[in-house]
């Protein structure tokens, strides 16, 4: 059931059913997340059995402001602090050790915790509403099955789990893609997702270079969102510079292919398919409708314009890769 989350009433059923131990699904302002009492090992295992996601994969906590980090982190180091300052509340995910016995579930039975305090409306009534009632976090992975394409509208939910599932209507994300994560277990900041929050803001806000996964390498972290066949379309996806794309599709429909143009400002003419905005947050914020609506069009092959090469774009060149690896893991499959 979909229920409008500017509704006072709407926000109190949400907290009910999260009280209950129920799911909820959750608009944010980066994709639509599928909500649980972090707290509550059964709620929690019911978000991993929705999504068929493994339940060693850690899930992020989300608060209703920064002092309620507190509750699940055991420290916080300066930097972290920084960041926290800098972009709470907002699409950045924090990843910091975990206070002994909390949320060990959601945490996928890791020593660390990811936090995220995010700053659509909607999120921020039900987080604020929850704390009232001593819930001081709920875990919320993106509302799509393991995998497959994130949410960025209420339909996009419903569609995923169906109406037996209690969603909140928040609109349209604004970012449209998945929050930045750094890990601030290892010493120094380390980017392990790109998203809302470019690379320049968090070391401009943090005062340090960013380092990399391999620099200062964690053991196993296992987090699901740097698996390469991540946020993939059912439909095969292809990325091609644009010069080729034209070509492509002409020699694929020639074999009988229907085929599908994903571009940036514009499609070739004559050619079937869609362009998003030429500048990346409007490209990435379009991005998962985007996805879903060509892979629901009975194509045989998508052909995505190859974004520019500029820092501007990264998240998004991250989430294309991944995308296109998915598909072709699908392909391979039996
Ligand atoms: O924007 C977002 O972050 C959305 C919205 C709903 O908040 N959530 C989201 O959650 O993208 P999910 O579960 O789809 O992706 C969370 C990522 C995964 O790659 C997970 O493995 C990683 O965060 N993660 C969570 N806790 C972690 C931890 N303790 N250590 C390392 N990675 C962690
Ligand atoms: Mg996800």
């Amino acid at each position: 059931m979909i229920l409008d989350g500017r509704s006072p009433d709407a926000i109190a059923a949400a907290v009910r059913a999260l009280s209950a131990g129920e799911l909820l699904g959750l608009p944010t302002e980066t994709v639509y997340g599928l909500a649980a009492d972090a707290a509550s090992d059964a709620a929690v295992a019911k978000i991993f059995a929705a999504k068929g996601r493994p339940s060693n994969h850690p899930l992020i906590v989300h608060v209703a402001e920064a002092s309620g980090a507190a509750h699940f982190a055991a420290s916080v180091p300066d930097f972290a602090h920084k960041l926290i300052d800098a972009f709470w509340p907002g699409p950045l995910t924090l990843i910091l050790p975990r206070r002994a016995g909390v949320v060990t579930a959601a945490a996928g039975g890791q020593d660390s915790i990811g936090l995220r305090c995010p700053s659509h409306p909607v999120a921020q009534a039900v987080l604020r509403a929850c704390a009232a009632q001593g819930l001081h976090g709920l875990a919320a992975p993106s509302a799509n099955a393991f995998g497959r394409v994130s949410p960025t509208t209420a339909a996009h939910v419903q569609a995923e789990f169906g109406d037996g599932l209690l969603v909140l209507d928040g609109g349209a994300c604004d970012v449209g893609i998945e929050s930045t994560i750094i890990d601030c277990t290892r010493g120094a900041p380390v980017l392990l997702r790109p998203g809302g929050i470019s690379r320049a803001q968090v070391e401009a806000a943090c005062g340090q270079a960013l380092r990399s996964k391999d620099e200062l390498a964690a053991p196993d972290p296992r987090a699901s969102g740097t698996l390469e066949a991540h946020y993939a379309p059912r439909t095969p996806l292809l990325m091609l510079p644009r010069a080729a794309l034209e070509s492509e599709a002409r020699q694929q429909g020639a074999l009988g292919k229907r085929v599908a143009i994903l571009g940036v400002g514009t499609i070739p003419a004559g050619s079937r398919g869609l362009a998003l905005p030429e500048d990346a947050q409007s490209y990435a914020h379009g991005l998962y409708a985007a996805l879903r609506q060509l892979d629901a069009g009975g194509q045989q092959l998508l052909l995505v314009e190859r974004p520019p090469e500029d820092p501007a774009w990264l998240a998004v060149q991250d989430r294309l890769r991944r995308a296109a690896a998915g598909a072709e893991a699908d392909d391979d499959s039996p």
